[in-house]
């Protein structure tokens, strides 16, 4: 490879003295200009990025830079300011009386974020990611309530709760008629056929639906209503559209008389802040069954 340095005849430049193949040789010709002051120019900026920005490890961290810049430093500064945005949001949510937060696009946008973020965290364990329910936790989509489908309705149950021992929690129970013996195994058979054919009239056995129309209109009517139509102050649910919390087969109907079964939930405003529970509320009304 190594040969003698020599100026070429051709172009009058010397080489490199590199030779290939015996006979290529590689002319010594400098850099071009433009190249040469591109470079000079990486290296200043690269010098000047060194004193401005953390740029050297050093053994115990790295050289801060005059800019005193940090990623870290920068989330920080990112986060600070997002709380603050929220803190504003938070607090116009709280000024804001619950019916009035829908007119308000921004914050009935920022209601349904954090709302749904919350019942994420604290709610889907029991009702279901999406709502949905299972047997004997509500299904939230749908407009059949127990408790009452308003705003304020809503948010009084998810703040105080069901059947908890909270002073302002949704309280009444259903009487546990077979447990505590105020109907006989008979008569509770026939009430559950009675109730069940007020959904379904021919899935039942009709003589026994007909025996227990006036154990009905003795025992229940006085909290699920006359014609079963349910009672939202007394929670007593509708026992006439189909839709069950427990289920709709002769022994789950017959399971609920027996037991009465006192589905309770935690109240919310021993945990969560007011805001949140309010957020919750405008969250679940705007699920689809909200009234
Ligand atoms: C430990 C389980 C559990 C958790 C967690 C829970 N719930 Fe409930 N929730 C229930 C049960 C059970 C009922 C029905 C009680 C009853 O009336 O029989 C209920 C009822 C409700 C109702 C009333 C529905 C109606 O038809 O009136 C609302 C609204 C509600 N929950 C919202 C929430 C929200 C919001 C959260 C989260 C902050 C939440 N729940 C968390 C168990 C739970
Ligand atoms: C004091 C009021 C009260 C009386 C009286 C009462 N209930 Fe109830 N009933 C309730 C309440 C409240 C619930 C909801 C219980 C729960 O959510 O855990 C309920 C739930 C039920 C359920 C379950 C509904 C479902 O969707 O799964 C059935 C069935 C039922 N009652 C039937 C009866 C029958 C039949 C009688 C009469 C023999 C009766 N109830 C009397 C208050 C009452």
């Amino acid at each position: 490879m190594a040969g003698h340095k020599r100026i070429d005849e051709v172009t009058g430049v010397e080489t490199t003295g590199h030779v290939w193949d015996g006979d290529l040789q590689e002319l010594n010709k400098p850099l071009p200009r433009w190249w040469l002051y591109v470079f000079y120019a990486c290296v200043v900026w690269a010098i000047g990025y060194w004193m401005v920005y953390p740029a050297w490890p050093t053994l115990s961290g790295y050289t801060q830079g005059y800019l005193g810049y940090s990623q870290r430093g920068q989330l920080a500064k990112d986060v600070a300011a997002a709380k603050a945005a929220q803190e504003t949001f938070r607090q116009a949510i709280a000024a804001t009386p619950i019916t009035d937060v829908q007119g308000k696009e921004d914050l009935f946008q920022f209601a349904l974020a954090g709302g749904a973020a919350a019942f994420g965290d604290n709610c889907s364990g029991c009702h279901g990611r999406g709502a949905q329910g299972a047997v004997g936790y509500p299904n939230l989509n749908d407009d059949d309530w127990i408790w009452g489908g308003s705003l304020e309705q809503i948010e009084h149950t998810i703040a105080y709760g069901i059947r908890n021992g909270n002073e302002q929690a949704r309280n009444t129970p259903m009487p546990r008629f077979g447990l505590d013996g105020v109907l006989e195994p008979a008569a509770i058979a026939d009430a559950a056929n009675y109730v069940r054919a007020l959904s379904d009239p021919d899935g039942v056995d009709k003589a026994a639906a007909e025996r227990g129309k006036a154990t009905f209109a003795e025992q229940c009517a006085a909290c699920h209503g006359e014609n079963g139509q349910g009672n939202l102050e007394l929670g007593a649910p509708n026992l006439s559209d189909g839709i069950w919390l427990y289920g709709g087969s002769q022994e789950a109907v017959t399971q609920s008389i027996v037991t009465g079964r006192g589905g309770a939930m935690p109240p919310w405003l021993t945990r969560l802040d007011p805001v949140t529970v309010k957020m919750l509320a405008v969250y679940v009304h705007s699920l689809g069954g909200g009234k």
